[in-house]
Parts: structure tokens; C-alpha cells; sequence
């Protein structure tokens, strides 16, 4: 889903803080705190407006807080680590202050579930991902002296009618979730034991919920799904009954080509990205649909996990080498200059020197803009940790991530040196990192360039003259 990864790992124990819609109702302040994918943090909007209505306003400062929560991520081991850790800061404020109360949300209160009560004895919150509705009952009960949970998964919510309270920094981009879940099952993964069954949110919603954002001042959503090519809807009915139905019935539809057109033509001046295709799901129709239309990004994040077909067959991603190059040649023929990245694990048991070099050779094919890589990393109950040895020494795993991580860099280089002397339309998002006189901003290939400041406005489509780049970065002036 995520973009996970780099915009959200660089994200990772950013403090957001809420603000109350009503500040008369507010009595109590909430304290939140995000880790993992885009959808945890388009999730921890979604909690924060359910607070909101019980009368709970933000705080930046966790000393000032009544409630302090955890949106959590199980992706890898580290992931885990860095939230236990996390807590271990919070046990000290809550030795100074009893009275706080401190909830787990998101995919390790859904992996732990109660354990978390027993292994972790400052936690007096536990609540899952599909049951943030319930967070005020749980609260109620707490208030009654008694530890609370529920990570009951759900097969049918999607929060549609929440309207997220914002908690991004700036004003220009927002992440709309589409669907819920994932049925994949790739053997390494713990997301569709943590997120549940594949649901898939009524289009109405979607498209308003763009609406709303664009009118709120917004120049751009990214729509969110762990596998948004395989987003379904039909008047509420699941995957499974849509399938049954006769061919005529089928005909209403609406996948995620269709989706994406709603939305483009709903909303023609508002940017749309979307957030994670999935290379065995992902059609032609899509692709053409983002070539008619301006305002759908030219960019994919297709990620490929492996270059090796046996090491894809054991991940149980449903495609093999030659079909995912045949998905590239796809987007390279519909949409020349499509910005293309990945996500790719390294040391995945059983793999060898030939298989990591298929990988390689896979890279040099793309040649994608950018990626983000990891070792592999094993989690409990998944087909992997049950079936296969993570047989992988951490060294070997390591040197081929460096190898990985090295190549994609000199790709990225390539790529980037590619658009100096060109002009790029680039949709302004805040400040450079480095200093207040420039600001940075994407283009639609989701390049990030940095460029002067002058008289530019963080939310400005503007045109930028690339001067010069690194591997990461495009950087030049105003046209
Ligand atoms: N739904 C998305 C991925 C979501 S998880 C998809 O299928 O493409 C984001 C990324 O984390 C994955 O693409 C994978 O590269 C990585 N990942 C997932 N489980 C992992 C594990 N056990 N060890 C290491 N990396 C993992
Ligand atoms: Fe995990 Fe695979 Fe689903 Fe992505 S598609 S969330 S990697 S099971
Ligand atoms: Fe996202 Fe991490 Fe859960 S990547 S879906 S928060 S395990």
C-alpha cells in the first residue's frame, strides 16, 4: 500500500497532532503518534475524527495528554522494535503520571492482540485496525477500571462516512483510502493477517471525499490500497458474489480503471496518484486510462519483490519474471516517460547467488527511478516462517541489499540526469529540507525537485528548468 517505505519510513515517529473541530467540546487532549504505510496514516486521520467527536482535542506534547496512542506497524522485526522501544519512553512519562492512558492501534495490536497487555504492562488500550469505531466504548470501559481490546477484522468495514480530520503537514497532499485489506497472501507478509479480508469502498465516497479535499484547497490525493488493481464494486456485494453474478449484472462494474476515470473527470484540476499496484492485477485498461488523462500522474510503484521466478513462485505473488517485464513493456509502451519504482526483499530463504543475480539483471532491464529495498525479514505465522527456512545468512543478505541499493542508485542517477536542460512541471509541497530559501515539490513522475524559493507558493503548479540532479534529487529554477 503503501508508498510504505520512504515518504512514510522518513515519516516514521512523526508526531501529528489533531485539531478539534469544536474546541468547545474539547476536553481532553489525544496524543498520536504514526508508524508503518500511508494507510496507518490515513487511518490515524480517520481515528482522530472519531476522538474528535468524543471531545478530544491534540497535543504535540505528550505531558500535556490524557490519552496517549500508537499507530503501529508488523511489516519486519525492526518495524516492532522501534514501537517497543517507543514504549519504553512512555513507561517513564507514565511513572511521573499514572492517570495516562496508553493505546496500541494498528497491525501489532492486531498481530499481538492481548499479549500485548500481558507482555507490554503499560499498555491499557489495545484496538485493532477495523474496529477504530469502537474507540470511544473502549475508552468508556477503561474509565470503569478495566484494560480494554478489540482486533475483531471485519469483512465489510471501509469507514466510508468517517470524514478524516487532516493531519498531514502541508496543505496540498492527501492519501484516500480506497480499499481495506489484502487476500494475496504472498507467503512473507503479514498484512492480511493484520488488515483481514480485501473490501473494496463505495466509489460514491471516493469521489466525493476528492471532491472535498479539492474544495478544501488540496492539489493532489494519492489513492490508497495494498493491491489497488484488484479494487471492485458492485452496489456493496463482496469480490466473491460479484464473480457469481450473470454477465449482464457484471456489466455495472466498477474496477479500478473505471475508478480512476470517475475520479479524473470528477475532479480534472486536482492531481491523483495511487498507491500500490500489483503486478500480477494490474491491466492495460488501467494504463490507458492514466495515458487520456492530464491529471493522473505518470508515475507506478509496481513493486517485484525478486527477479527470479522460482523465488517469486515461493513468495506467492501470483507471477513470474517474464510476465512482470511484460507488465514494464506495457507501461513503457502506453506511457512513455511513466515513472516506474519498486520494492524488492533481498535473502528470501532459499535464495542463491543466481537468483540474486536475476534480480540484478531484472533492474538493469527497468531501470526504475527509484525503489526501496529491504532484507528479508521473517514474520510469525506466515506460509514462510511456517513452510521455508530463512536460510539466508544475515552477511549474504546484507551484501546483496548493499549490491541492490547500489544499483539502484546509479539508476536513479541515470534517469534524473536525463531531464536536466528540460522543463518539469513540479506541484509545490513545503520547504527543502536544507534551508527556508528553497522550496521542494513532485513532478509527476514522483521525482522530487528542489528549486529557489522567490516568489513561489508552497501549493503552486509551477514550472521548474532542471539545471542539475543526484540520484535523488532535481534541482533548478523557476522557468
Ligand atoms: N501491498 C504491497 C506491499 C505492502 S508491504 C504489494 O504487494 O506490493 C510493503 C513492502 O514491504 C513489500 O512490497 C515488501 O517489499 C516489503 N515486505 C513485506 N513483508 C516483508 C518481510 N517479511 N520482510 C521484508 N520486507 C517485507
Ligand atoms: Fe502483503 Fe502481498 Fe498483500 Fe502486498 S499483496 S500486502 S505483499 S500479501
Ligand atoms: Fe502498513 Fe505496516 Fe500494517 S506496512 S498495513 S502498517 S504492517
Amino acid at each position: 500500500m503503501i508508498e510504505e517505505k520512504k515518504i512514510d519510513e522518513k515519516r516514521q515517529g512523526e508526531i501529528l497532532s489533531i485539531r478539534s473541530k469544536s474546541k468547545t467540546l474539547a476536553t481532553k487532549k489525544m496524543y498520536l503518534e504514526s508508524y508503518g504505510c500511508a494507510m496507518n496514516f490515513s487511518d490515524s486521520e480517520i481515528v482522530a475524527s472519531i476522538l474528535q467527536d468524543e471531545g478530544y482535542s491534540t497535543t504535540k506534547e505528550i505531558e500535556n495528554a490524557d490519552i496517549v496512542l500508537i499507530n503501529t506497524c508488523s511489516i519486519r522485526e525492526k518495524a516492532e522494535q522501534t514501537v517497543r522501544r517507543r514504549l519504553k519512553n512512555f513507561l517513564k512519562i507514565k511513572r511521573k503520571k499514572p492517570e495516562l492512558t496508553i493505546g496500541i492501534l494498528g497491525c501489532m495490536a492486531e498481530r499481538l492482540k492481548t499479549k500485548f497487555l500481558e507482555q507490554e504492562k503499560i499498555v491499557d488500550l489495545v484496538v485493532g485496525p477495523d474496529a477504530y469505531r469502537e474507540l470511544p466504548k473502549l475508552i468508556k470501559e477503561l474509565e470503569d477500571g478495566r484494560k480494554a481490546v478489540n482486533v475483531i477484522l471485519s469483512t465489510e468495514e471501509t469507514y466510508a462516512d468517517v470524514i478524516p480530520v487532516r493531519l498531514g503537514n502541508n496543505k496540498v497532499t492527501a492519501f484516500i483510502s480506497i480499499m481495506r485489506g489484502c487476500d494475496n497472501m504472498c507467503s512473507f507478509c503479514v498484512v492480511p493477517f493484520t488488515r483481514g479480508r480485501e473490501r473494496s469502498r463505495d466509489p460514491l465516497s471516493i469521489v466525493n471525499e476528492i471532491q472535498n479535499v479539492y474544495e478544501n484547497g488540496y492539489k493532489e490525493v494519492t489513492l490508497l490500497g495494498q493491491n489497488v488493481d484488484s479494487y471492485l464494486w458492485n452496489n456493496g456485494l463482496s469480490k466473491k458474489e460479484i464473480n457469481k453474478l450473470p454477465l449482464q449484472n457484471q456489466k455495472n462494474n466498477i474496477n479500478f480503471a473505471k475508478l480512476l476515470e470517475l475520479s479524473a473527470k470528477k475532479c480534472p484540476n486536482i492531481r491523483i496518484r495511487f498507491s500500490t499496484s500489483h503486478p500480477q492485477d494490474m491491466g492495460d485498461d488501467v494504463l490507458y486510462t492514466m495515458a487520456k488523462y492530464k491529471n493522473i500522474c505518470k508515475y507506478i510503484h509496481l513493486p517485484v519483490q525478486s527477479g527470479s521466478s522460482r523465488i517469486l513462485k515461493l513468495m506467492n505473488r501470483g507471477y513470474s519474471r517474464d510476465w512482470y517485464i511484460d507488465r514494464i513493456d506495457a507501461i513503457k509502451r502506453i506511457i512513455p516517460n511513466c515513472g516506474i519504482s519498486m520494492d524488492i526483499i533481498t535473502g528470501f530463504c532459499s535464495e542463491t547467488d543466481f537468483d540474486h543475480n536475476q534480480t540484478l539483471s531484472l533492474m538493469n532491464y527497468v531501470k526504475y527511478d527509484f525503489g526501496y529495498m529491504f532484507k528479508y525479514s521473517e514474520r510469525p505465522n506466515t506460509l514462510a516462517q511456517r513452510k521455508y527456512k530463512d536460510d539466508v545468512d544475515e552477511k549474504i543478505k546484507s551484501k546483496r541489499l548493499t549490491e541492490i541499493i547500489t544499483l539502484q542508485q546509479k539508476h536513479s542517477l541515470h534517469n534524473n540526469k536525463k531531464h536536466v536542460g528540460s522543463i518539469k512541471e513540479v506541484l509545490v509541497e513545503g520547504y527543502s529540507k536544507k534551508s527556508k530559501d528553497f522550496l521542494y515539490g513532485r513532478t509527476t513522475q514522483n521525482t522530487v525537485a528542489v528549486f529557489p524559493k522567490e516568489d513561489i507558493k508552497i501549493g503552486d503548479l509551477v514550472n521548474i528548468k532542471i539545471n542539475d540532479c543526484t540520484s535523488a534529487t532535481l534541482l533548478g529554477n523557476k522557468y
